[in-house]
């Protein structure tokens, strides 16, 4: 995985820099740059390469099975467009931009597909920014999962997205850094609550299959200052689809999920760790 030879390594030499007019601390370790440098990207710092390595030590796996996930979300988006007739999707938690986006696998079916993405972390939009500054059909914000309002309520939101037709939520890999206490069913019940019929709803989160590596990991994310990164059960997860159609497969270890020609790698059996669906609303 690449060393800090990325942009951000070279365009920040002291520990808060100002980028595309958003201020980063490059002390402070960010689950968006972390998840960058298990997909291989180069957009990460020593303090966020640290704390990936000591969820390595847990889970050596843990490369493997961000990379499944996003092989999932891909996948789930060339359903979305492909097959279901979806021309507008918000992604939130959408992590910085990476190899395949959601919005070029969108737009690489169909180009007139509209799609905001939504970060917490204002890294995310400094870079996306200058990706989509061409795009007009692509927008990034930057808002909370927990405040649905103010994502849905945002006017790039409602300036790419017609609410009245079916529309696509992505919780791709962030429900899970809700705290119980945060209401992570609560928060996705809001959502479903907001979608069309013919809306759809994708979700996937880490999956406690009573795994013992599963708590440690859940302490070391912590401990590395990344906030939670909860495991729930299957049976907790799937509530979260309430109300809606379950797609095929249903809620499944992501290499389960359609796998297609990218997928990253073998069965191995830490594929159950993480699992993703796609739901519909009737
Ligand atoms: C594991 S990455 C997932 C990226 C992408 N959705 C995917 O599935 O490939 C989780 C992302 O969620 C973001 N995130 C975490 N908590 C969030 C919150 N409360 N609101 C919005 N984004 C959040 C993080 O900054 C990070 O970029």
């Amino acid at each position: 995985m690449a060393e800090g030879t990325g942009p951000l390594d070279r365009l920040l030499d002291s520990r808060v820099k100002v980028l595309s007019d958003v201020e980063v601390n490059t002390d402070e370790v960010s689950i968006a740059r972390v998840y960058d440098y298990f997909l291989g990207g180069k957009d990460n710092f020593a303090v966020d390469r640290a704390a990936c390595a000591a969820m390595m030590e847990v889970v050596p796996e843990t490369p493997l099975l961000a990379q499944a996930n996003r092989c999932f979300l891909r996948q789930a988006v060339r359903f979305l467009i492909g097959e279901a007739g979806i021309r507008q999707i918000v992604d939130i938690g959408s992590g910085l931009p990476t190899a395949g986006n959601v919005h070029e696998i969108a737009q690489e079916i169909d180009p007139a597909t509209h799609v905001v993405y939504v970060d917490n972390d204002p890294i995310v939009l400094a870079h996306a920014r200058a990706l989509l500054a061409t795009d007009a059909r692509t927008t990034v914000i930057n808002a909370d999962l927990r405040e649905p309002d103010a994502i849905f309520g945002h006017p790039e939101t409602a300036r790419l997205i017609d609410f009245s037709q079916p529309f696509a939520v992505l919780l791709g890999g962030v429900l899970m850094h809700l705290e119980d206490e945060e209401d992570p069913e609560g928060v996705a019940a809001d959502i479903r609550g907001r979608l069309p019929s013919g809306g759809y709803l994708l979700v996937s989160n880490t999956c406690d299959t009573g795994e013992p590596r599963a708590r440690e990991l859940t302490r070391v994310f912590a401990e590395s200052g990344m906030g939670t990164r909860c495991f729930r059960t299957w049976e907790e997860q799937i509530r979260y689809f309430d109300g809606l159609e379950l797609v095929e497969p249903g809620l499944v270890p992501h290499n389960r999920w359609r796998p297609g020609p990218d997928f990253p790698a073998p069965d191995n059996p830490a594929h159950a760790m993480h699992i993703g669906g796609v739901g519909r609303k009737p």
